[in-house]
């Protein structure tokens, strides 16, 4: 339709992109080549529908790009969209990829003698200090979050500080770093991010790409 911009799918790189990539093909996305080529810098990409292009960003940025309606759609998962929070956000589908669960960890021998029910107050290095704070704050303890964007499980052994809150997935890395598990917070997967704005005024387009993957997850 002239004058309609396409619509933007904004999806994160590294790791779940290999496990979304198959959904979407099922959902009869296939981005040009290029989207393929590592050594491409181009960070929007056509695909086989004149009206959807794909962009590559940080898992985090998914959701910024959809709350602020500069990408319609996208795929994040719900540790992003909870430490968020965006009202703007309206998160339809569980894509039932990327599982992994959010949890609390310390060096093995801090555990091993460690009571959480006696905490009053917890120090940690997250990137999720929004969502362990709450976590914390529903049992009256105070968080205190030192924030970092990746490899929290350097933060107990260098003495930046004794727990951490992060995902565990197979649990290599805790085990890798001499870390454990203390505590389950939430279990985590990739879901389908909407612009609620985008939803409402191009009802048919978002709502015919939340249908098609509803359709291609449901034959999987
Ligand atoms: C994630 C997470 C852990 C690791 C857990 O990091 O932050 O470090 O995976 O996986 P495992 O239990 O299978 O070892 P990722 O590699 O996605 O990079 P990040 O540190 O940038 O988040």
């Amino acid at each position: 339709m002239a004058g309609n911009p396409g619509l933007v799918m904004a999806l994160p790189k590294g790791r779940i992109l290999g496990e979304v990539m198959p959904l979407l093909r099922r959902a009869g996305i296939e981005p040009e080549p290029a989207f393929n080529d590592p050594d491409q810098r181009r960070l929007q990409f056509a695909t086989n529908h004149e009206n959807l292009s794909l962009i590559r960003v940080r898992s985090f940025d998914v959701a910024t790009f959809v709350a602020f309606g500069a990408a319609q759609i996208g795929i994040a998962g719900n540790d992003v969209l909870l430490e968020f929070d965006y009202p703007e956000i309206y998160a339809p589908l569980d894509l039932g990829v990327g599982r992994c669960y959010m949890a609390v960890a310390a060096p093995a021998e801090l555990a091993a003698r460690d009571d959480p029910s006696r905490w009053s107050h917890v120090r940690v290095a997250t990137k999720y200090p929004r969502i362990t704070r709450r976590h914390f704050a529903a049992r009256g303890v105070q968080a205190e979050c030192i924030e970092l964007s990746g490899a929290m499980e350097l933060a107990p052994g260098l003495g930046l500080c004794r727990r951490i809150v992060d995902l565990v997935s197979s649990g290599q890395t805790l085990e890798a770093n001499g870390l454990v598990e203390i505590e389950k917070i939430v279990d985590i997967s990739s879901r389908l991010a909407v612009n609620r704005a985008a939803f409402k005024t191009r009802s048919e387009e978002v709502g015919g790409w939340i249908q098609r993957l509803r359709e291609a997850l449901d034959g999987r």
